[in-house]
């Protein structure tokens, strides 16, 4: 629980409505349906949600399983016999797709890994050299449709299947329609939760042959044009709760621009949309005992200090910057607009016009690449990119930075922001999705403040930001470290976040912590 007033306050209401009515004490049986798992096969933070949330949940005493796809990344890890052998049979199809499952664990959560190499068995998840697989409709129809197979075939049945972004969909629809009338599923309700909204998973009808029930155009909530269909608009019109990975994301997702033109869908299901913030993995990221960093640190002034001293050289060092006493910033993202790259690739030079360092760590647009290439080249004592990702070099960055920068176009709740604040190196945020969430901006509540947020989604309101942040570092130390203490009293744990989605798995709260009035993005 955050220390801090204003998150400690929206945290303890949400916990509030959630212990008044979890006395039930009910223990709920949970599918948990993800594309990729942390620790098995991750390209993003849906990864990390789909290892920690079931585990939680398991923590909590609920009999959860999850279901993925057993990609050739995963089969070369895990070479395990079948737990059965089986086929899709689908009413019109001249053959059934034949598949069998593999069971894995992920954090003692028992995983069903779907095997059907005509679809899994491919070198990426999604795509190769930046082009999406032509079948990519096809393969998540046969996936989504095979989670629902499967339950009855290894005897789960669920009260909750929990789904997650566009992979998965068309489970929520194929509950309403395939298994209506099936007394095996008669007692199960589907929620889906929105990671990212910008990918709608939509695909010309001629991919969903496995779903004929689509083809019929009986049911047209799904539907972009007449001839394609969004998967994710199937979820959200079928599912019977939906939520999104921060309550402000929730209240975005009510507007055009936050949505990404989804909002009358939404809109159409603001009573059951929920706003949940992601927790964050506290065993991975905690300075007093992570593994990649130079000294571990506490929170005491001298801990931190000492600490964060040692981390920043051997990162200069690390990342071949000068080592000196300047104040340093950090950034680790992928290189896309999304993550607001292209907000500071146009005022970095004036920025570091100053007595600074910046450091820029990611891989991605080779555009964005190249732009960031010259600018180290020109200010090779000032800035360094380092094209990579790297888990150990994410971890000194934000051990050894003074302030880390997240100026996202839009964030669904970010990860990277509750990392910084575990490590006392000050957010530097826009303020949009759940970065709105859990960062205190200085400007605003100084007193409570973890870190800065500026709004207008431009360079300009980026570098005053930045300008400001380093007026704090040199003319009020004491108050920069004020900052950095109430920033690593803040805790975002899983357990609070999960207790909250068994809330909304129960039905207790109508819209349990969507704000009443959707914040207008302010593009
Ligand atoms: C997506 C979102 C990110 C979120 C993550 C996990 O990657 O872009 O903001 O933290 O999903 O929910």
């Amino acid at each position: 629980m955050c220390q801090t007033k204003e998150l400690s306050l929206s945290r303890k209401e949400q916990k509030l409505v959630t212990s008044k009515k979890s006395t039930s004490g009910k223990k709920l049986k949970i599918l948990f349906v993800s594309s990729e798992v942390e620790g098995l096969v991750k390209t993003g933070g849906l990864a990390d949600v789909a290892k920690s949330l079931p585990s939680a949940l398991k923590e909590m005493g609920h009999d959860v399983r999850i279901v993925m796809p057993f990609y050739q990344k995963v089969a070369s890890q895990h070479q395990v016999p079948s737990l059965i052998e089986t086929e899709l049979f689908v009413e019109s199809q001249p053959a059934p797709v034949r598949y069998s499952l593999k069971q894995l664990e992920s954090d003692s959560v028992p995983v069903y890994a779907v095997d059907a190499p005509e679809y899994f068995d491919r070198p990426e998840l999604y795509a190769e050299n930046n082009q999406a697989y032509a079948d990519n409709g096809e393969r998540f129809a046969f996936f989504s449709a095979a989670t629902l197979d499967l339950c009855e075939k290894v005897g789960f049945q669920p009260d909750i299947v929990h789904c997650n972004d566009w992979h998965t969909g068309l489970v929520p629809f194929l509950l309403r329609t395939r298994y209506a009338e099936k007394a095996f599923f008669a007692n199960t309700k589907s929620v889906i939760t929105i990671h990212n909204a910008v990918f709608k998973g939509v695909f010309n009808y001629d991919q969903y042959s496995l779903i004929p029930e689509l083809i019929q155009r009986r049911y047209l909530n799904a539907e972009v044009d007449p001839s394609h269909i969004s998967m994710l608009k199937a979820g959200v019109a079928y599912a019977d709760k939906v939520s999104a990975v921060s309550p402000n994301y929730a209240s975005e997702l009510l507007t055009y621009l936050g949505s990404h033109g989804m909002d009358a869908d939404f809109q159409n299901r603001a009573s059951d949309l929920y706003g949940i913030v992601n927790g964050c993995d506290y065993n991975d990221w905690n300075p007093e005992t992570d593994q990649f960093i130079k000294q571990n640190f506490k929170a005491n002034k001298v801990s931190l200090v000492r600490g964060k001293k040692a981390c920043k050289r051997d990162l200069q060092q690390q990342v071949d910057l000068p080592v000196e006493d300047v104040p340093l910033y950090g950034m680790v993202c992928r290189l896309t607009e999304q993550k607001g790259i292209h907000y500071l690739i146009p005022v970095l030079k004036d920025f570091l016009a100053n007595e600074v360092q910046v450091v820029v760590v990611g891989t991605g647009d080779p555009k964005l690449a190249a732009a960031l290439r010259e600018i180290s080249e020109a200010y090779p004592d000032k800035f360094a990119f380092v094209e990579a990702y790297s888990n150990p070099l994410a971890h000194c960055v934000e051990a050894g930075a003074d302030f880390f920068m997240m100026p996202s176009e839009f964030e669904p709740c970010g990860l990277n922001q509750m990392y910084s604040l575990a490590y006392g190196t000050l957010p530097i945020v826009r303020g949009v999705g759940g970065l709105k969430d859990t960062v205190i901006d200085y400007d605003q509540t100084p007193q409570v403040a973890t870190g800065f947020i500026f709004d207008a989604p431009t360079p300009e309101a980026l570098l005053i930001k930045l300008q400001r942040s380093l007026l704090l570092y040199c003319q009020k130390p004491q108050e920069f470290k004020r900052l950095q203490q109430n920033a690593m009293a803040c805790k975002f744990e899983w357990k609070e976040s999960a207790e909250l989605y068994v809330s909304m798995y129960l039905g207790q709260e109508q819209g349990l912590v969507v704000p009443a009035t959707p914040s207008a993005l302010s593009a």
